[in-house]
């Protein structure tokens, strides 16, 4: 590992066999779970039958049944079908909600939620009630749950620059409501370029900017990404290797990787577990971060994506205060609560020494 990017542990010496309750304990950030992702079966179901929504499998068993994705695409078509339950405020405050709960029990002190506007305002649900509803959530984390969440709107690449545009504009009378822009959904076919002036105004706007590249799309979209976008992270990215130059550059620049482990399997990126780059990734001096991306269709949220990549690359104590501290260095929040994070960090760590 890179002398410049390993952040001295507080205190060594903390034994293997304590990894997964320090796993669990550790503050950390999310910054990539696809707010629509988190949407489990039995919720579908729930608000399939709270809104008269009819859906294409008999029963949760059967639903969870189809979720074997060969991938990117056919995990898509699934997502996008579970995603049309969602009609009113309260379905998105409730989905939301039911996430943020999760999140407390990981520990996560901050999270950059996802959410994909033209997936509902493409079913006529218009844009106003998913913000509000989001929002709800969020603004009740806060308080009820000490869990800090900010919204970041996703287009999707799939469709066109207009439609980009449309939901941009339709964003606007709720700018204060999120805090950036991301790009998501099928990604082969589908450049950064496309999205090009998309984003430039994004930028004008001062929103932050980030990019899904690198998952199964080339190396080559991740420097379009930084180049043509100026994406600030990226979403995945774990590609990068292909192009040793690129990653020269992103560990220089210090530029995070927002890495879902679970996932990369579920969609069959990698193999199996003990084939993930992310230990090689860390070892390049890359700024990694762990992450869910759509839990209930992946088998696990942030905790069991921490414990299975450990487990499965054999990664030990010092990753883990990398991996959870890169998390809220690479979040968007201010560097006082960055800091406020990180002293909870280290506190957490010299308890576990001693
Ligand atoms: N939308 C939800 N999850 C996604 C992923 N892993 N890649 C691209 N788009 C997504
Ligand atoms: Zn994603």
């Amino acid at each position: 590992m890179s002398a410049a990017t390993v952040s001295p542990m507080p205190v060594a010496g903390i034994p293997a066999a304590r990894l997964p309750e320090l796993l669990q304990a550790m503050p950390k950030a999310e910054l990539h779970m696809h707010i629509e992702g988190s949407l489990e079966p039995e919720l579908i179901f729930a608000l399939a039958q709270r809104n008269g929504v009819a859906l294409s499998y008999p029963s949760v068993e059967d639903l969870r049944k189809a979720y074997a994705f060969t991938d990117l695409q056919s995990f898509l078509d699934i997502y996008y079908a579970g995603a049309s339950v969602l009609l009113k405020e309260d379905d998105f405050h409730d989905m939301a909600w039911a996430y943020l709960l999760k999140a407390q029990e990981d520990n996560i002190r901050h999270t950059e939620l996802f959410f994909d506007p033209q997936t509902h305002t493409d079913r006529g649900v218009p844009f106003e009630v998913v913000i509000k509803g989001l929002s709800r959530a969020c603004a009740r984390a806060k308080t009820e749950l000490g869990v800090s969440a900010s919204l970041i709107m996703c287009f999707l690449r799939h469709l066109s620059e207009e439609s980009a545009f449309e939901t941009l504009q339709a964003s606007l009378p709720y700018r204060e409501h999120f805090i950036g822009v991301g790009l998501d959904s099928g990604e082969r076919g589908n450049p950064p370029e496309k999205f090009a002036r998309v984003f430039a105004k994004c930028r004008e706007l001062g929103l932050h900017l980030v990019a899904h590249a690198g998952e199964e799309g080339p190396a080559a979209y991740i420097v379009d990404a930084l180049d043509v976008l100026h994406a600030e992270r990226i979403d995945h990215g774990v590609r990068c290797v292909e192009d040793p130059a690129l990653v020269e550059r992103l560990a220089k620049q210090g530029t995070a990787l927002t890495v879902c482990p679970l996932s990369n399997i579920k969609l069959c990126v990698f193999d199996k577990m003990d084939a993930h780059n992310l230990g090689h990734l860390l070892e390049q001096g890359l700024k990694v971060t762990i992450n869910s991306d759509d839990p209930a269709y992946f088998g696990g949220y942030l905790n069991q994506n921490f414990l299975e990549t450990f487990e499965a690359l054999d990664l030990d104590a010092q990753a883990a205060y990398t991996l959870a501290r890169n998390s809220f260095e690479a979040s968007f929040v201010s560097e006082a609560d960055k800091a406020r994070w990180i002293a909870e960090l280290d506190d957490t760590f010299r308890r576990f020494a001693q």
